[in-house]
């Protein structure tokens, strides 16, 4: 089979790829992060990207590095959290071995800060309003998408990682 083993999906904060680590260490794989790979093929910074470009061509470029990684990738792949937003992403990603990292909001908040260097959180003094938003509207887009779901809030990366290879 083709593709990666393991997909990683869930809102901003959720530890994607601090779990996706320690999850491709666990098993042996190489890990691959979506936001890695499309700074490296653009070669400018993920803010910098949405500031030229829009959210509209972010996402396009978005969904075009995640085709490429679907076919190349052999290992553990993160998403981003809006991976799921461009409709082709959205069809390619379908019946893959997608696990969705949950959190609630208070996790978020710790987690986020300020929401630093994420342009889709606004850039003001609280993120988490729009993060609520972008929970809300994405929420059921990752259920449908998941083939299965885990507490990403509590205990570490690799434990989280642990409970991944427990459910598979
Ligand atoms: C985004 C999430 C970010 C990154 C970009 C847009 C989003 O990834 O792809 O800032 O729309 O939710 P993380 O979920 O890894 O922060």
């Amino acid at each position: 089979m083709t593709g990666p083993a393991v997909i990683l999906l869930g809102p901003m904060g959720a530890g994607k790829t601090s779990v996706g680590r320690e999850l491709a260490a666990r098993l042996d794989l190489p890990f691959e992060d979506l936001d890695a790979l499309i700074v490296g093929a653009a070669g400018r910074s993920i803010p910098d990207l949405f500031a030229t470009d829009g959210e509209d061509g972010f996402r396009a470029l978005e969904a075009s590095v995640l085709e490429s990684a679907l076919t190349a990738s052999s290992g553990v792949l993160a998403l981003g959290g809006g991976a799921v937003m461009h409709p082709d992403s959205r069809q390619r990603l379908r019946g893959g071995p997608i696990v969705l990292l949950e959190i609630d909001e208070p996790v978020a908040a710790e987690r986020l800060g300020r929401g630093h260097g994420r342009p889709m959180l606004g850039g003001g003094e609280d993120p988490m309003p729009r993060w609520r938003e972008l929970a809300a509207e994405r929420g059921p887009v990752y259920r449908d998408l998941a083939r299965w779901r885990v507490d990403a809030g509590h205990g570490t990366a690799a434990a989280v990682a642990r409970a991944i290879t427990d459910m598979m």
